[in-house]
């Protein structure tokens, strides 16, 4: 008779829902985004962002929410005009995704055409809320910690989570246990603030470190460089490695009753998952290639001298990804 209670009590605590990332109706919660990045031999780079969240369609368990981006800038700190961001890249496209509750993103939704580089900043900025936010099996715990197995856009990978409640809301802290590349090391964490009040995640923190493989078997650092002696350090070194480190925030700032109601448009849509994807390997066509040197020259002024393929990729691949790992 006790293990029946026992057991039911359990269940009803087991499965009650979490509900933590919830954007109330008609509303557009608006965030603003900032992060340090360092990557080695480069530089220090910040960038800064304004985006809002809406949702548009709510089911039980599931809201889709549109993402707008309403500015973006990249800026190196030894060249201190701005560079990449919104004067080059249009963000003005349609961009949603759907999301659990509990912090899962099932589906994105976005244009056919859209740029690479705006997809890849924009699941970058949904993801920043991508976790598996649970419950306690008590109501009364302070503190509670559990393991999952997640399919992010930084790929599938183990994480722990630890979790406190706080004077205005609970901590959830998420460690994952790998790196999204094979023979890297890295630490990669993110805190999410969920706040009572304003029934939402408040604050996204990401710290990440990462440094490339010296050697692995299928990561070329020479690929696509150009078959000619460099004349600096930095391409004298046979297998260059990348170390980078991340400090981003995403931080609430304002909610406003919208206007207007969006409403996904029917043509032209695609349905996609927030995984990242094969973006290493994928295009090493030369105007992929042009299109990314126009996008950084300004600030990379510095490696111009350099073998121009490959280290042009790595970088971008560096800073994007940086954004988007966890
Ligand atoms: C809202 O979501 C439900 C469930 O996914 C779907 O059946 C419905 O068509 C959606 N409504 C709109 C307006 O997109
Ligand atoms: C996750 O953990 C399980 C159990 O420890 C292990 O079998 C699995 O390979 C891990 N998955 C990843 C992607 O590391
Ligand atoms: C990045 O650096 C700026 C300037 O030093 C600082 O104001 C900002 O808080 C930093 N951002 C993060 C996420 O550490």
């Amino acid at each position: 008779m006790r293990l029946m209670y026992c057991f039911v009590v359990f269940c009803v605590f087991g499965i009650s829902a979490s509900k933590y990332i919830q954007f109330q109706k008609d509303y557009e919660y608006w965030y603003k985004y900032n992060s340090n990045s360092t990557i080695h031999d480069l530089g220090n780079f910040r960038t800064v962002a304004e985006i809002s969240f809406t949702t548009i369609n709510v089911t039980e368990e599931v809201q889709e929410i549109l993402l707008k981006v309403n500015s973006f800038f990249v800026v190196s700190e030894a060249h201190k005009e701005q560079g990449a961001g919104s004067a080059h890249l249009d963000f003005t496209n349609w961009f949603s995704f759907e999301i659990k509750l509990s912090g899962e993103i099932l589906s994105v939704f976005h244009d056919t055409d859209e740029h690479h580089d705006v997809l890849i900043a924009k699941k970058g900025f949904a993801s920043l809320f991508s976790s598996k936010l649970q419950n306690s099996n008590s109501e009364v715990a302070s503190e509670w910690a559990y393991q999952t197995t997640e399919h992010g856009n930084e790929g599938h990978h183990n994480a722990s989570y630890a979790v406190i409640k706080t004077a205005t809301g609970i901590q959830f802290k998420k460690i994952r246990h790998s790196t999204p590349i094979p023979n890297a090391k890295g630490v990669h964490q993110k805190v999410l603030h969920f706040d009572h009040d304003l029934g939402t995640i408040k604050r996204v923190v990401v710290e990440e470190e990462f440094t490339s493989p010296q050697i692995a078997p299928d990561f070329d650092s020479e690929k696509g460089m150009r078959k000619v002696k460099a004349v600096n350090d930095f391409s004298t070194m046979e297998n260059p490695t990348i170390k980078a480190t991340n400090k981003g925030e995403l931080q609430f700032w304002k909610k406003e009753k919208i206007k207007e109601k969006s409403y996904r448009p029917k043509d032209d849509i695609v349905i996609d998952s927030i995984h990242i994807g094969n973006y290493q390997r994928k295009e090493h066509n030369a105007q992929k290639l042009d299109k990314l040197k126009g996008t950084i020259k300004s600030n990379l002024i510095c490696i111009r001298t350099e073998p121009e393929k490959g280290l042009y990729e790595h970088i971008t691949i560096a800073i994007t990804e940086m954004v988007v790992y966890l």
